[in-house]
């Protein structure tokens, strides 16, 4: 059966853009649980400046107080040194850089223009490697720009180049607004897998407009075989206008497990942990699959 790797979401993406500040214990209660609901890939936060991000300013102590068994990592997001050696320091065992196909975006979100973040992010990837951490790689609005629109596949592919060279293990082509379309998601996977081997790519998907699900299965089928998503569908960015939730990931692991495809993920435990973690959140999950087992 083939295997499909799952990087939840959920304690970063999820959470950053929630109002309510979370206790530590709760997101190390919600990190755990998901070890125990079997993801072998969780993001538990986020080494950036707690005044734009307040939701991820304790994300050293989260890292600290995890269960933290072999053959689970724990990344989480290292914008530049300062934040790589805060999150070293940590324990991290990898990190992430996030990179932006636009520049309204990358100044919005990290202060920075394009050229500018990528010198930042080969620091900290050339520091990583030194270390022994490893380093994964975003490039945001792959399918659009809440800013400037049309995002030019040549700048996604020369950036998904330029993260691979530094050392990225593996790069999220990220529909940060949730704005592509099937076929248009289509069209970008073959062009991109044209010059990259499909193995060193991940699906991410907002489902803004409904169309993360369709979407990540068009990539299923073009050979991608990692996808990042969030418990109950929790997410947004505070800096891209308009994004919301992730595609939750009950629904992609009831769509793939349901297709016949391994994910190592027990839906029952997710389901519960979506519904414990929304009512954390005194909200309902956005996930349909949580939603239409409500009565169970
Ligand atoms: P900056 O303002 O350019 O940094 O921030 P600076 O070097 O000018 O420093 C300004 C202040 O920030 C200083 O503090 C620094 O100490 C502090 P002050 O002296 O004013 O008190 N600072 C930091 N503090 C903690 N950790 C750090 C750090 N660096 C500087 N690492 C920075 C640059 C990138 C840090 C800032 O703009 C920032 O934190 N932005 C937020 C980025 C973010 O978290 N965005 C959301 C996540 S990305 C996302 O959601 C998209 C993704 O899911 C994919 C997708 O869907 O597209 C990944
Ligand atoms: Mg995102």
């Amino acid at each position: 059966m083939d295997k499909i790797n799952l990087v939840e979401l959920g304690p970063r993406d999820g959470l950053q853009n929630e109002k309510l500040p979370l206790p530590v214990e709760t997101k190390v209660a919600l990190i755990n649980r998901l070890v125990d609901a079997g993801f072998k890939t969780i993001e538990a936060g986020a080494f950036v400046s707690p005044k734009k991000v307040p939701q991820m300013a304790n994300s050293g102590e989260v890292l600290a107080k995890i269960n933290r068994p072999k053959g689970v990592s724990f990344p989480v997001l290292a914008p530049n040194i300062q934040g790589y050696e805060a999150a070293k320091e940590s324990g991290a065992d990898t990190i992430a850089v996030f990179a932006s196909a636009s520049e309204t975006f990358s100044q919005r979100n990290i202060n920075c223009s394009i050229e500018e973040s990528m010198s930042r992010f080969k620091a900290v990837i050339d520091a990583a490697k030194k270390d022994g951490i490893r380093s994964r790689g975003y490039i945001s609005n792959v399918l659009g720009c809440p800013y400037e629109g049309k995002v030019s596949t040549s700048t996604v592919i020369e950036l998904t180049n330029k993260l691979l060279e530094m050392g990225c293990y593996e790069i999220s082509l990220c529909d940060t607004i949730g704005v592509g379309t099937p076929l248009k998601a289509r069209k970008l996977i073959r062009d991109v897998k044209s010059e990259i081997p499909v193995e060193k790519i991940a699906g991410h998907f907002h489902d803004t407009y409904g169309q993360a699900l369709a979407n990540s299965f068009i990539w299923l089928e073009e050979g991608v075989r990692t996808f990042d998503s969030s418990v109950s569908g929790l997410g947004g960015c505070p800096f891209a206008e308009g994004a919301s939730g992730n595609l939750a990931t009950e629904d992609l692991v009831y769509g793939l497990e349901g297709s016949g495809l391994d994910t190592s993920v027990n839906l029952e435990q997710l389901i519960e942990i979506s519904r414990w973690i929304s009512g954390e959140l005194n909200k309902q999950p956005a996930s349909h699959v949580t939603a239409a087992l409500q009565s169970r």
